[in-house]
């Protein structure tokens, strides 16, 4: 192919731009486009001689069609002057292909960009990328006041100001929206901080998503730079900044920001998808002293008939902190061998923290042979392994960017599990998080002790760290001449060298990714060791990490609201996790550090029970906050909240088999699954779980015995999930709804199911997931005002993917209550589930609630045979339940149909308040939410109840 990109369209105004660059001022010239058998191509040149050789004075700037909806701007030096070294580009091992010479594509009609039109005469701008239609004269991307040097790599670009809601760029813990404030910094650097607000912190994620809800514009950009870096958005421009690498833009346009998601996912890899346990319910804590805590803390969850699928170990297990021992004493092996086992024999898994560093001791063989394997980040001082400290005292870390460490890891992870088999890896501190800044020249053998209960951490540099000669090496990558990092962050803070040599490069370029590098090591030896998918839990992250990984959102604290690092402002967590491609994640539930409350664990538990990741965990100080440590009631809601998960498991994995075959997040923002309704483009404390479930969790510590909680619902027929009755609102608009709410009873949180959509549930929650299971998938088909209810359910074993046979299911449902149907069709051969004891229910619910007469009938049949006599109950107007036959489940084809006689001749139907028949409209500001417009309100008291798994609402519904 030679001409290629037809439809990039090459009208470009041949302009001499003047490039101002703050930092060192050069101006290039003449941009001539050319067309290639990839794109286009052109050439940036200095218009006078540069001597200064930090600065790269020729550059070729590629612009590369990728498909339709994308393409990639590649900027790099020409050629570079004696002296000169190549910036660094991220390998393919981070980002697959992303090294790979441009190449011919087939010839493309129809992109939805074109290259830069209209470029004005100065300004400093340069290239633009433009959408390709006339109606949309602004552009997508424009390259403006380019900074191209050794360590300091910079360009702005224009955006549409207001009407473009910017999100995804992290990890940090601040709004979802990037730009709910003008002049916002927000930098990337794998850093160990928890809160508080804007610091960098553990992953790295250069990925700003665009979204403007009126002019249906949506797209992605994406720079593929490892580097320390940071965005400052100011008026209607992002300036990009980042200490070195080349500019290296993967731009992603469509129709929906769902569809921009989606491609990014593609561009980053497959997220995992966890094994089906891993779904269960988690208990951790710093501070379980030994063992027999440890199995007092899952006798007390017996005791309590509260779930517990997996118990975790802290760094407490360990001997001195070394990873890969277990404490003598404590934590005798043979004991906690045992342990496990009897955890593996009630079908209860075992996790335990390994952090990366690897104690300096000659009498500890887990270092001593990776000194002999040479596998460890060396200084570029003398060449031996940089040294630092983290909990076992002085360290070394090893270098997973290079196959020989991975490899010794793997032999590690292999000895150690024969001695205690753990079933997956918690992976912390690998950022690196370390103690002291740069690194230290420390004998094997020097001693420690720091007792980690009573360290005071505002002298640690000066108590331990200097007097052991830890130094940042005086260097330009300790000391780039412009600092991106928030705060004042020093890139070396609280982390090595940034001179330290890895095996793709030096840390300052590498740092980024050694997280990734460390999940994927452990991948693949947790994957060649079991057999099955691994289950992995870690804190640093950086682009395409979802491959290999679930997240937590890392350190935070026992507080309610909104930026104070806690219950709230962990929505945006994991909904930011989600857009990484990172959908297994979950915040601490409870608060990790500072004391909580039996109130703010119920209402974490009740929002935490629908992150795709449910961890209780906490810090060393303070007391304990197992659920079982609260009152019978607390407990009582707890158990309830997680038995309301685990029937939706079925529904959970299937969204997570979607999130793997590039369907986008699990957990959504309510802007990403109803992109036209421009009322979502707020800080809502509310959002979805795969298409059907909407979840406004209690965010408030409660002031009186009642409270009221304003949810937002987007058009469409919504129901209550557990009692699947329905709303009556208004389908054609959005509307938010007061529900009041009795705060002392620790009512159940209000989660919400959108007509049209069929959820998969285990009908019969139990003690641990493989019991839960059994129980088989029911059916819950909630109908659309359209008449239509889709809906999958997906299964499979905890082995790897392509080694099995999946099973896909379908459901269709179409029609009313007067006569309609549900086809379950399915791809693969159905399982049977012969062995339930249990007929499996299906609930059928409607949208309009026609009056029947007294003798209204209804015929059901399946697969033809009339079931009316033996599997129907609760026929109502709004609906109806059977059960299935034995040995049938939502994971078998059937043919469920049904017929109903005796309508009483009605009116239009009276179902649902309108905003004139509630008599309640209000304008104004609800949930904390900025520019969140309240179409109407209408005001349910809910008084909820909390009795067993059922919740009354008293009275039903008042309108005012
Ligand atoms: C880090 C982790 C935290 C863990 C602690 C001790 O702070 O983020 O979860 O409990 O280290 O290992």
């Amino acid at each position: 192919m030679t001409q290629t990109m037809a439809s990039m369209k090459l009208i470009v105004t041949l302009l001499v731009a003047h490039i101002v660059a703050s930092a060192s001022a050069v101006s290039y010239s003449r941009p001539f486009w050319s067309q290639t058998s990839y794109g286009a191509k052109t050439y940036l040149n200095a218009t006078s001689a540069v001597s200064d050789l930090n600065v790269f004075t020729n550059l070729t700037v590629e612009a590369i069609y990728v498909s339709n909806t994308s393409m990639r701007l590649r900027v790099y030096p020409t050629s570079l002057k004696a002296g000169q070294e190549a910036p660094y580009v991220v390998p393919d091992v981070v980002l697959p292909g992303n090294t790979a010479p441009a190449s011919a594509t087939t010839a493309a009609t129809g992109t939805v960009y074109n290259l830069g039109q209209h470029i004005p005469a100065g300004g400093g701008k340069v290239l633009e990328v433009v959408p390709n239609s006339d109606d949309d004269p602004t552009a997508y991307l424009t390259l403006e006041n380019l900074v191209f040097n050794r360590q300091l790599v910079s360009f702005t670009t224009s955006f549409r100001g207001t009407t473009d809601k910017l999100y995804g760029y992290g990890e940090h813990d601040y709004h979802y929206f990037l730009n709910t404030e003008d002049n916002v910094t927000l930098s990337l650097w794998n850093t160990d901080n928890g809160t508080p607000w804007k610091n960098p912190m553990y992953g790295v994620h250069p990925i700003v998503f665009h979204s403007d809800p009126t002019n249906n514009r949506h797209f992605g950009v994406f720079w593929a730079n490892s580097h320390a870096q940071n965005i400052h958005i100011e008026g209607d421009a992002i300036t990009y900044t980042a200490v070195g690498g080349i500019i290296d833009l993967y731009l992603i346009f469509d129709t929906t920001p769902m569809g921009v998601v989606q491609q990014y996912h593609a561009l980053v890899g497959p997220s995992a998808v966890p094994p089906y346990w891993a779904l269960g319910t988690h208990q951790c804590r710093w501070g379980y002293t030994n063992l027999s805590v440890v199995e007092a803390v899952v006798a007390g969850y017996e005791a309590a008939g509260i779930p517990l699928e997996v118990m975790w170990n802290d760094i407490d297990y360990m001997d001195q902190f070394r990873v890969f021992t277990t404490d003598p004493t404590r934590y005798p092996q043979a004991a906690l061998k045992a342990f496990v086992e009897g955890l593996h024999a009630k079908n209860m898994r075992y996790i335990q923290i390994t952090d990366p560093g690897v104690a300096q001791a000659t009498d500890y063989s887990v270092y001593t042979s990776g000194v002999a394997a040479g596998v460890y980040v060396n200084t570029s001082t003398d060449g031996k392994p940089l040294i630092n400290a983290v909990w076992p005292g002085w360290t070394v870390f090893p270098d997973f960017t290079a196959d020989k460490a991975a490899q010794w890891w793997a032999q590690q992870i292999a000895q150690y599990r024969a001695l205690v088999p753990i079933d997956g890896m918690w992976l912390d501190m690998n950022e690196l998080g370390t103690f002291c800044a740069g690194q230290c020249d420390v004998a094997v053998g020097t001693p420690w002790s720091v007792d980690w209960k009573t360290v005071d951490w505002s002298r640690f540099t000066v108590d331990i760290c200097m007097p052991n000669n830890c130094t940042v090496v005086n260097s330009s990558l300790n000391y780039p001449p412009e600092n991106p990092l928030f705060n004042g962050y020093q890139l070396y803070n609280k982390t090595l060298d940034m001179t330290g040599v890895t095996s793709l490069g030096r840390y300052y370029e590498t740092k980024a990714f050694y997280g990734l590098m460390e999940e994927r090591a452990s991948y693949e030896a947790l994957l060649a060791q079991t057999g099955e998918r691994p289950f992995l839990l870690s804190r640093a992250s950086y682009a395409g990490s979802g491959r290999y990984t679930a997240h937590w959102t890392g350190d935070n604290t026992a507080t309610w609201g909104p930026k104070e690092g806690g219950l709230y402002d962990s929505v945006q967590g994991v909904l930011a996790a989600n857009l990484w491609g990172i959908p297994m994640v979950g915040a601490d539930i409870g608060g990790f550090g500072g004391t909580t409350s039996e109130e703010l664990v119920v209402r974490w538990y009740q929002l935490g029970v629908f992150y795709t990741f449910t961890r209780n965990h906490h810090d060393l100080q303070g007391p304990g906050q197992e659920p079982y440590v609260f009152s019978e009631l607390a407990q009582s809601a707890i158990r309830d909240a997680i038995f309301t998960r685990y029937r939706l498991l079925p529904y959970l994995f299937t969204y997570l088999m979607l999130a793997n075959q590039n369907q986008g997040p699990v957990l959504r923002h309510l802007s990403l699954q109803f992109p036209t309704d421009s009322n979502t483009y707020a800080d809502l404390m509310q959002f979805m779980v795969g298409d059907a479930l909407l979840v406004s969790p209690v965010y408030e510590q409660a002031t009186s015995d009642y409270m009221a909680r304003g949810v937002y619902f987007p058009a469409g027929a919504w129901y209550h999930l557990e009692r699947t009755t329905l709303l009556g609102l208004p389908t054609d608009k959005g509307i938010t709804v007061i529900f009041g709410f009795n705060s002392t009873l620790y009512g159940i949180v209000p989660v919400f199911v959108r007509g049209g959509n069929v959820i998969p549930f285990h009908p019969t929650p139990a003690m641990t997931v493989t019991a839960t299971k059994a129980s088989g998938i029911g059916l819950k088909v909630f109908f659309d005002r359209n008449e239509s209810s889709i809906g999958q359910v997906q299964i499979a074993t905890d082995a790897p993917l392509e080694s099995q046979n999946v099973t896909v299911v379908n459901f269709l449902g179409v029609g009313t209550l007067r006569t309609g149907s549900l086809v379950t069709m399915s791809a693969t051969a159905p399982k049977l589930n012969p062995t339930l004891t249990t007929r499996v229910p299906v609930y059928v619910r409607f949208p309009i609630c026609d009056e029947l007469t007294p003798n209204a009938t209804i015929n059901v049949t399946i697969d033809g045979v009339d079931v009316t006599e033996s599997s129907l109950s609760n026929f109502t107007c709004s609906g109806f339940d059977v059960l299935l036959p034995l040995g049938q489940d939502g994971s078998t084809v059937f043919h469920l149909q049904w017929t109903t006689s005796g309508f009483a001749p009605t009116e239009a139907p009276a179902d649902a308040p309108t905003s004139s028949n509630t008599g309640a409209i209000v304008g104004g500001v609800l949930g904390g939410a900025a520019g969140a417009v309240v179409i109407a309100v209408a005001v349910y008291f809910l008084k909820f109840r909390h009795v067993a798994n059922d919740y009354n609402e008293v009275p039903m519904r008042q309108e005012v």
